[in-house]
């Protein structure tokens, strides 16, 4: 067990029945909420990509907590992935499948210099939906993949395939 593991056990709610009956939601509301915790969560959600990155990307909306704050500790900048419509200058853009019906995310074309290496951060893969859209803008605006690391993977929705051949790390498994 880690620091960040044990904040993690200790803190993360449970919620049944949200955000429809049936799931069980994993809250980790409680573990930003938390100083020690948070510094133990990003620490180690880094520690793995370490030297092998030159940004951040978070994806919205709990991704951009740990984006900018692994941002600071690591001295990179932050780059924020958004559901459609929220960013101003030109985008890429990817569309993929929620459980029910589709979602796009977007990223600013010229945010980076091309060939930039990107580790991209998130709190939880779940489908793999989101961070497979998310590989595919920074495939499109030219960027590298560094890694992926999230705090939790849901295992049983098989999510980890959809991420391909880019090094992944997650602080949990449930
Ligand atoms: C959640 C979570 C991940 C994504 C994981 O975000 O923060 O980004 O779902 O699911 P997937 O692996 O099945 O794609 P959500 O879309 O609920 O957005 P939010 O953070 O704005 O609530």
């Amino acid at each position: 067990m880690t620091a960040a593991t044990d904040a993690l056990d200790r803190l993360t709610a449970v919620v049944p029945d949200f955000p429809t009956p049936g799931i069980l939601f994993r809250d980790l509301t409680p573990v930003f909420a938390d100083a020690a915790a948070l510094r133990a969560v990003i620490d180690e959600l880094i520690a793995p990509f370490a030297g092998s990155f030159d940004v951040i990307a978070g994806v919205e909306a709990r991704g951009f907590v740990l984006a900018a704050a692994a941002a600071v500790l690591a001295d990179t900048g932050v780059v924020m992935i958004r559901k459609a419509g929220k960013l101003p200058r030109p985008t890429v853009s990817r569309h993929y499948s929620l459980e029910y019906g589709t979602a796009t995310l977007e990223l600013h074309s010229d945010e980076l210099p091309p060939g930039a290496r990107v580790l991209l951060v998130d709190d939880v893969l779940a489908t793999g939906g989101t961070l497979e859209a998310s590989l595919g803008l920074l495939d499109d605006a030219g960027l590298v993949a560094a890694g992926v690391s999230v705090v939790l993977e849901l295992t049983e929705l098989n999510g980890r395939p959809r991420i391909g051949g880019v090094p992944f790390a997650t602080l949990q498994q449930v």
